[in-house]
């Protein structure tokens, strides 16, 4: 099958102009308005508004199978630190993620595909509110995966830890489960010059901090994956006061497995044991925010085919994983998938971490991105 070739201007410019105008999650208004607008003029049948400001365009021959690809919209609420030309023009507001790479790659994706005779489906999903983890699960209650039903998923990201001209796909999991825990540390209040007719929420709160630290190192078997993060404290005002509450909030990150089944148990515990100690009771909320993203076997192996097409074999690379999340993971438990990491750093100067205000993409990713997608579908289709 002969397809256009892969646009890198079109692709840069879409990068571009979607880095200058970053939207939060499920304010994507103007991204999912050229998303539309465009895939319409393709030809596609273009759904709007599927999972709030998500936007699903589907094409092809009916009867065959059905592929999902996925890109996320949103940016994050960053201040941009960069001297680029086409830094974001919105205060507070930053592409820090790589997701205009992500939309970018997804429209050209779209573009190669418009005309091409397809032997199945494919379907586009422009998913809202990844950073915020509800995205994926408000499209897939809107129907995302049905109607034509979608038989796999794939998706990338776009990956400064990874140098430009390198793909890490991997079987099983990639990215964590993602757990979310509160903790409401209640007390006595009183006066700091006596301690002792109060129960001192800010000491126990720091005993807690620190036990949680021991779930991964005495409660987790060594050779599965977890971490345990508090990462926000919140407690008093008056330097002579003891106040009466102590919150504390974090997350549990795992790749399934035993310590993703027991975490809640381990946290919860752990909180009503410390707070006993101390003669302080608390009020506990922990919740799932989403799974583990895993890879299947055969999706990988198909994925990997198309990345051998884009890079050659000596860049396809393994064993890149994260315990950040992605909510990705809705889509590949619903329906077997595979999602890759695509290099973005470049090799001639620093890169700046995911989600920090210098954060950039080396733009040659964006075409090594869009030629494994594209190559990903004809491969899922044909196969
Ligand atoms: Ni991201």
């Amino acid at each position: 099958m002969t397809l256009p070739p892969t646009d890198a201007d079109r692709l840069i410019a879409d990068r571009r102009d979607l880095h200058e105008h970053p939207e939060l999650g499920f304010q994507e208004t103007r991204t999912a308005g050229i998303v539309a607008e465009r895939l319409g003029t393709q030809g596609y049948d273009v759904r709007t508004e599927v999972g709030k400001t998500g936007v699903v365009a589907d094409r092809g021959r009916e009867g065959g199978r059905c592929v999902l690809v996925r890109a996320d919209m949103d940016g994050l609420p960053v201040q941009e630190a960069t001297d680029l030309p086409f830094k974001s023009r919105h205060p507070g507001r930053m592409h820090a993620c790589g997701h205009d790479g992500h939309v970018a790659i997804g429209l050209e994706v779209a573009r190669r595909l418009a005309d091409a005779p397809l032997p199945g489906r494919v379907k586009l999903a422009f998913q809202p509110a990844e950073e915020i983890n509800g995205g994926a699960a408000a499209m897939i209650e809107d129907g995302v995966l049905d109607a034509p039903t979608v038989n796999a998923a794939f998706g990338l990201h776009l990956w400064a830890n990874l140098p430009t001209g390198k793909i890490a796909i991997s079987e099983g999991p990639v990215m964590a489960a993602v757990d979310l825990f509160e903790i409401q540390i209640i007390g006595r209040g009183g006066h700091a010059g006596h301690p002792h007719q109060t129960i001192d929420p800010i000491v126990t709160a720091a005993q807690l901090t620190s036990a949680l630290q021991t779930i991964v190192s005495r409660r987790r078997d060594p050779f599965e994956e977890g971490v345990v993060s508090v990462t926000h404290v919140r407690a008093g005002e008056a330097y002579n006061v003891v106040p009466d509450r102590a919150f504390l909030r974090g997350t549990v990150r795992s790749y399934g497995g035993r310590f993703y089944e027991e975490a809640p148990k381990l946290v919860e515990r752990t909180a009503r044991g410390i707070c006993e100690t101390f003669g302080a009771r608390c009020e506990i909320d922990y919740r799932r925010l989403s799974g583990p993203v895993v890879n299947d076997g055969k999706m990988s192996a198909v994925m990997r085919a198309a990345a051998v097409a884009a890079v050659g074999s000596g860049g396809v690379v393994t064993g890149v994983r994260s315990m950040g999340g992605e909510d990705m993971a809705h889509f590949l438990s619903a329906v077997p998938g595979c999602f890759a990491f695509v290099g973005s750093a470049p090799a001639d100067r620093p890169t700046s971490p995911h989600h920090s205000p210098t954060f950039d993409i080396d733009e040659r990713a964006l075409t090594i991105g869009a030629d494994l997608l594209t190559a990903t579908v004809l491969g899922y289709l044909s196969s």
